[in-house]
């Protein structure tokens, strides 16, 4: 019998499901046999592995007989319906999506920081939110060294953070601009080309998004810390990949900004970009299509004794998204 698994990959038409397998093509993940999904309307159109064209299939338990891990990028509403019947069918599901993230039985995983939590999964493990992975990655080695009290992050996020369409609209309000033509938004509430949009997802009674709170409670759940006190703005920018995020983060012990280039320097999954006199510090076009998150600006707080300031950035699509998934696979492939 051929050696490898059987690899589903939902949303596979998606920016996010398109990234998995090309990630899965680098990282010569062991895929024996691949099967692929997406919407209704999808049914019979073909996406590329390895050079060669996989037909979409139907969602339906039938379709994940020997499938044994299902990569799960076709949202909230789809991950809810179909996981649990992915999961009875055999397989184990890795989803991108925020169905399960704050589900007590369900491990949330960054591989760099809580490998341990994939052991106790029943079937289902979920990837972090985008931001908030590229925003855990320094938190980790600085609440290490420091233990973290509070976090003090704004988010500049791509549209590709919402899928193909994003990533569309950006490109037709630019081609539309350069035309004199005018800028009509479908799928974001505002413009999105040339302006900065500080809303993502809905707003709960409190003036916080969903995108905001997601950050914050995925912070908490990640690095297992359920009393960190986190402030978050999440703003949406027209950049096509890559999430920035300016952090300021306070420690029990402080970390000073020589120490905290050292232990950015030593985490896996982290490069540090940090030479401003030679104008060096990460930017979402220098950072995408690579898997590290990217780390610069370090300052000491000027405004209190234990913060530091930095930079963080990290391509949505790939360390946000597709990567840490892959990750979480290979993972279960050790274990
Ligand atoms: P489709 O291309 O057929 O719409 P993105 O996040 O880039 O927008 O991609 C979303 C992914 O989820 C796409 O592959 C999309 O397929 C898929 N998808 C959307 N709705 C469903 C659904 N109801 N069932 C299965 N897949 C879906």
């Amino acid at each position: 019998m051929a050696s490898g698994l059987c690899i589903a990959v939902v949303g596979a038409t998606g920016a996010a499901g398109q990234t998995t397998l090309r990630i899965l093509e680098e990282r010569k993940f062991p895929v024996r046999e691949l099967r692929t999904f997406a919407s209704e309307r999808s049914v019979g159109k073909s996406v590329t592995f390895r050079g060669e064209p996989v037909a979409i299939r139907r969602l339906e338990p039938a379709a994940f007989r020997g499938v044994d891990i299902a990569f799960f990028s076709a949202g909230s509403a789809q991950a809810r319906k179909y996981a649990p019947m992915i999961v009875k069918a055999g397989a184990t599901v890795i989803d991108k999506s925020n169905a399960f993230r704050m589900d007590p039985d369900v491990p949330l995983v960054v591989p760099e920081i809580n490998a341990h939590a994939a052991r106790g999964h029943h079937g289902i493990l979920a990837c972090p939110n985008c931001t908030t992975i590229v925003t855990v990655m320094p938190l980790k080695p600085l609440h290490d060294a420091g233990r973290l009290t509070r976090v003090i992050a704004t988010s500049f996020q791509a549209v590709s953070g919402a899928g193909v369409n994003g990533i569309a609209e950006l490109r037709e309000q630019t081609l539309a601009w350069a035309r004199g033509e005018p800028l009509v938004p479908r799928h974001f509430p505002h413009q999105i080309a040339f302006n900065l949009v500080p809303a993502i997802d809905t707003f709960g009674p409190d003036g916080y998004t969903g995108e905001e709170m997601k950050l914050v409670n995925e912070t908490r759940k990640i690095l297992e810390l359920p009393g960190l006190r986190v402030a978050p703005t999440t703003v949406r920018v027209p950049v096509f990949t890559s999430h920035s995020i300016a952090v300021t983060a306070e420690t029990e012990v402080k970390i000073t900004a020589a120490h905290a280039r050292d232990l950015f320097e030593r985490f896996p999954g982290l490069t540090l970009w940090d030479d401003p006199a030679r104008q060096r510090y990460p930017m979402p076009v220098a950072v995408e299509g690579q898997d590290d998150c990217f780390v610069g600006r370090i300052r000491e707080d000027l405004s209190s004794p234990n913060g530091l300031s930095f930079w963080v950035v990290g391509d949505q699509l790939r360390k946000g998204a597709a990567t840490n998934a892959v990750q979480i696979a290979e993972l279960l492939l050790r274990s």
